[in-house]
C-alpha cells in the first residue's frame, strides 16, 4: 500500500509526527497496539498507530524518535517531507487489549507511549478502568503530555527521570490485581517483568511490546551460528540479526514481529550462549541457555549451534 506523507509536526527535540494518508480504496482496518512495517531507505521498520477519541482511522499517525546512534531506520524517516510516498508492506498487532475482566495500567517508557494512546483512548470511549503511566528523562522529552493531562486527568501519571522517577517497584506490587501492558526499552521491560514474577502475578497479565535499544546495538560483535541438521556455519555481522544472516544464507526460518515481543521465532540452542534480548521468554528459559529468540538475540560464545 503506497502511503503519502500528509504532515510532519515536531514534538520535541528528538521527537517528530508523520501523518500519512492512505489511498482510498484501501483496506487498512487496525486496532490499539497494531503497528504499520514501513519499506525505508534503511530497511523495513515498524512504527505504532496512534488514535485519539472520535477519530476515524483513514490515516496512519505514529511518532518517530531520532537515533542518530542507531541502525539508520528512524533518520531515514525524518528525511521525509510532506508529499513524499512510501511503501507500507503490512499493518499487523501483536500486542492487542486482551484483558476485558481486570482493570488495566498501561506503562510507557519514552517513545513507548504510542501504541498506549491508542490503548487509553480505546479504554476511555469504553469506559473501562485504567491508568496510563509515562516515564521519560525530563520535561523536554515527554511527547504528549500535554495532550494525554488535558485527555485522561488524574488517570495519566507523568514521571520524569531527573526530578521524579517512577518508582516500578510500587506501581506493580500495589497493582497486583491490574493486568499491564508494558511497552519501553528493553531494560524497563525486563524490571517490570522480573517484579511482576517476584509478586506472583501471572505471566498472562503481562503484556509487552519492545522498543529497540540503541546502546546494546552499538555493542553487536560478530559471531557464528552453526545449523546442527547440515553442519553449515553461517557468519552473523556486527549490523546482522542471526535471522538476516540465515536468510542470506538461503536458510527458511520463521518469523513474524522481529522485535522479540511475538515469539515465533524461538529456536532450540544445542551449544554456546544465548545474549537474550527478546521479552518473551520466562527468566527460567533465559537461563537455560537451551532456546532463544533469533530475531533480536545474538551469542555470547563465539558460535551458536542450532536446532536448525
Ligand atoms: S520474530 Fe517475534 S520474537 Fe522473533
Amino acid at each position: 500500500m503506497k502511503l503519502t506523507l500528509k504532515s510532519v509536526q515536531k514534538l520535541t527535540d528528538q521527537i517528530s509526527e508523520f501523518n500519512f494518508e492512505t489511498p482510498a480504496d484501501a483496506s487498512h482496518a487496525w486496532a490499539a497496539g497494531s503497528h504499520v512495517e514501513l519499506e525505508t531507505s534503511a530497511g523495513l521498520r515498524s512504527y505504532s498507530l496512534i488514535r485519539w477519541p472520535n477519530e476515524n482511522i483513514n490515516h496512519f499517525r505514529f511518532a518517530v524518535k531520532c537515533e542518530h546512534s542507531g541502525a539508520g531506520g528512524s533518520q531515514a524517516m525524518h528525511t521525509l517531507r510532506g508529499g513524499d510516498v512510501i511503501n507500507a508492506k503490512n499493518v499487523r498487532n501483536n500486542f492487542e487489549l486482551v484483558d476485558q475482566t481486570y482493570p488495566i495500567i498501561l506503562l510507557a517508557g519514552g517513545i513507548g507511549i504510542t501504541p498506549l494512546i491508542s490503548m487509553a483512548v480505546e479504554l476511555h470511549e469504553q469506559d473501562r478502568p485504567f491508568q496510563l503511566h509515562y516515564a521519560v528523562r525530563n520535561a523536554e522529552s515527554a511527547a504528549y503530555a500535554t495532550e494525554l493531562q488535558q485527555l485522561f486527568g488524574d488517570r495519566f501519571h507523568l514521571y520524569l527521570d531527573d526530578t521524579n522517577p517512577i518508582d516500578l517497584n510500587g506501581l506493580i506490587t500495589t497493582n497486583t490485581d491490574h493486568a499491564f501492558y508494558i511497552c519501553g526499552p528493553l531494560g524497563m521491560i525486563n524490571a517490570a517483568r522480573s517484579l511482576a514474577e517476584n509478586t506472583k502475578i501471572p505471566a498472562s497479565k503481562i503484556h509487552v511490546e519492545l522498543f529497540a535499544n540503541t546502546e546494546i546495538e552499538n555493542e553487536n560483535t560478530p559471531f557464528e551460528v552453526e545449523i546442527a541438521s547440515t553442519g553449515q556455519i553461517v557468519s552473523v555481522a556486527a549490523n546482522q540479526t542471526i535471522i538476516e544472516a540465515l536468510e542470506e544464507a538461503g536458510v527458511d526460518v520463521m518469523f513474524d514481529c522481529q522485535r522479540g515481543d511475538c515469539g515465533i521465532c524461538a529456536t532450540d540452542v544445542i551449544a554456546g550462549a544465548p545474549d537474550h534480548r527478546d521479552v518473551v521468554l520466562s527468566e527460567a528459559e533465559r537461563n537455560s541457555n537451551r532456546v532463544m529468540q533469533i530475531c533480536v538475540s545474538r551469542a555470547l560464545s563465539e558460535r551458536l549451534v542450532l536446532d536448525l
